[in-house]
């Protein structure tokens, strides 16, 4: 009897962590859904695209074709990856955004709102390491600013120009399910960014909504 319970709790046990595989392998086995928002001369915002996640999904939708809107703080930084980006692929056109989404949620999108948008990325973001209490207020207003007042604002001024067939992928991290100590305020808008983007991948019709969980690796 007693072996019976273990054996069924093992099976249950290897059953739930094959499934756990699964789910994990699953998405790097999906061929690339990316043709779906390649219309012609399309074109892709990306945020924070001067370094890191950003600048590297800037470059990898240029070699995928897509025209290219970097925002970033720094001109020099745009320019240095606008050059790496038409280096690669000449007939790419990019086009450079300058705007402190810490300091105002509202970016001016009146110039590109004509061009053919189908990719949204709301890269931007900054985490802070910190005891919440030694923290700045501005410290703290500038992360909530930029993690989740920006992207959400950029979102509901882009939907409306935005082509059928497109997709919003919202840069998250696991810090937004499993909170660390130190990264309260970031942990929180990164729980924000998830909860935003499975509410509006429930309201949009032919927009994809995506929130990425990216993890520090160390
Ligand atoms: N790296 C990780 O391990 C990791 C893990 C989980 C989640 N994430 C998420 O991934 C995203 C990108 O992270 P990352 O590590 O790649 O960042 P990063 O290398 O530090 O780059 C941040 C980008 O955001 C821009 N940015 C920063 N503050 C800004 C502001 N106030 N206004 C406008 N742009 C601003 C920077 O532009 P400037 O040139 O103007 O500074 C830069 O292009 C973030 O949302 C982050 O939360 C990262």
């Amino acid at each position: 009897m007693i072996n019976q319970l273990i054996w069924s709790i093992g099976t249950l046990t290897l059953a739930v962590l094959f499934l756990q595989l699964c789910k994990f392998i699953i998405p790097y086995l999906r061929s690339s859904q990316l043709i779906k928002y390649k219309t012609e001369d399309a074109y892709a915002l990306i945020t924070g695209a001067t370094d890191g996640i950003g600048k590297a999904i800037a470059i990898e939708l240029a070699d995928n074709g897509f025209n290219i809107l970097i925002h970033g703080r720094n001109v020099e930084k745009l320019k240095s990856v606008e050059k790496e980006i038409i280096r690669k692929n000449t007939a790419c056109k990019v086009i450079n955004l300058i705007h402190d989404g810490s300091k105002s949620s509202r970016m001016d999108i009146a110039p590109i709102s004509h061009l053919p948008i189908t990719i949204l990325v709301n890269n931007a973001g900054v985490g802070p390491i910190s005891e919440l209490a030694t923290m700045s207020n501005q410290e703290i207003d500038q992360t909530i600013m930029l993690n989740t007042a920006f992207p959400s604002q950029l979102t509901h001024d882009l939907i409306p120009f935005l082509k059928k067939a497109s997709l919003i992928l919202n840069v998250s991290s696991y810090a937004g399910i499993l909170p660390p100590p130190y990264l309260a305020v970031y942990a929180g808008t990164k729980a924000y960014n998830n909860a935003f983007s499975i509410s509006l991948a429930r309201e949009l019709e032919n927009i994809e909504v995506i929130s990425l969980l990216s993890g520090l690796k160390i």
